[in-house]
């Protein structure tokens, strides 16, 4: 049906969405075979049956953690060191949480477990666990529900 949007109840997350998961090659400054790059990837520590969309770039220079499950749309950048306005500190993406395409995080950062940062979003303050939050800055909005976590 053309123009209708659906959602797929049956999506799956983390370790059910990608059984077969192998560790991608993590290039220095150089894309790597899904398009994101990182810099200072001795300092960048990336979980099993995790996904990060094109274009997506990774800054560890102060560390950066993905946990397992979690998923990084296309075109967001993760800095653990931003020289605009000189902030440093580890990002934390914690298990199972979802950052929408073109999101910016900025350094010391913690996004909480199984939580959803909405698409476009500026994340200057740490996220807690279990919640949807969108913005520039980005606000929680409100609690998931128990059947968005699986
Ligand atoms: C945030 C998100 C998960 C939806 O969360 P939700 O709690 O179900 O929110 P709703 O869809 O009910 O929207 C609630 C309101 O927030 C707005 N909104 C939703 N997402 C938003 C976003 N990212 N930025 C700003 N506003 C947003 C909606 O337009 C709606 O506004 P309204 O009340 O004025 O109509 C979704 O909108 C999103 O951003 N998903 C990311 C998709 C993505 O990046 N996909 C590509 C990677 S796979």
């Amino acid at each position: 049906m053309a123009g209708k949007i659906r959602k797929n109840k049956d999506i799956t997350i983390g370790k059910k969405r990608f059984p077969n998961w192998k560790a991608p090659e993590v290039r220095e400054r150089a894309m790597n075979e899904y398009h994101w790059m990182v810099q200072y990837k001795d300092k960048f520590k990336l979980g099993k049956y995790t996904d990060i969309g094109a274009f997506t770039y990774i800054n560890a220079k102060n560390g950066v953690v993905l946990e397992d499950g979690v998923q990084v749309g296309s075109h967001c950048s993760i800095y653990s060191y931003s020289t605009v306005d000189g902030l440093e500190g580890e990002v934390v993406l914690k298990e199972n949480c979802k950052i929408g395409a073109h999101s910016v995080i900025s350094p010391g950062v913690t996004v909480g477990k199984n939580s959803i940062v909405g698409a476009f979003s500026f994340v200057k303050d740490n996220i807690p666990a279990n919640v949807v939050a969108f913005g520039i800055p980005a606000k929680v909005m409100r609690k998931l529900r128990k059947e968005e976590i699986s």
